[in-house]
């Protein structure tokens, strides 16, 4: 199969539809909630992870190319201003980036598109950034 994004086959179609986000966005906040290494992320985050999973699920199928869910329910999303009570420096931004990594390859996602949606998602990660550091 051709796993290059067209208009006709954005990301979410070549990923497998709403059931396989579901599945990449379960698998990266339950790597989150278990890896010590994502702790640095996990912490902020309330105790209960539903929430989050429906958010990101929300977004991320608007993002890839599906139903903008997100927008729908919530509007505008202002994912800077809304990442500002957090305090996200370079750590952050490469755990959340690693958790992803490790989610998209637990979940099987072609190696081509994995590095097409990991470049984009860095961009993102890295303006989330909103704490000074040396
Ligand atoms: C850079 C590291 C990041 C950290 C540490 C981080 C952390 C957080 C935290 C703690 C929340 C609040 C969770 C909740 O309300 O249940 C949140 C919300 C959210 N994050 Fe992130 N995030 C990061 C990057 C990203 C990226 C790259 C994206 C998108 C690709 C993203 C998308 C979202 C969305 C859509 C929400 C829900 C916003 C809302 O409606 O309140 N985040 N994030």
């Amino acid at each position: 199969m051709d796993t290059h994004p067209t208009p006709d086959t954005p990301p979410y179609a070549l990923l497998g539809g709403e059931a396989a986000v579901r599945r990449l966005i379960d698998r990266f906040y339950d790597l989150m909630d278990e890896a010590p290494e994502y702790y640095v992320i996990r912490k902020l985050h309330p105790q209960d992870l539903a929430g989050s999973r429906e958010k990101l699920f929300m977004f991320l199928s608007g993002w890839l190319g599906g139903p903008p869910l997100y927008v729908e329910k919530h509007g505008h999303p202002m994912l800077r201003a809304r990442h500002l009570p957090f305090s996200i420096g370079t750590a952050e931004r490469d755990a959340w980036i690693a958790c992803m990594t490790q989610a998209m390859e637990d979940c099987g996602v072609e190696p081509g598109l994995r590095s097409f949606l990991l470049k984009s998602l860095s961009g993102t990660a890295d303006w989330m950034r909103n704490r000074k550091e040396a």
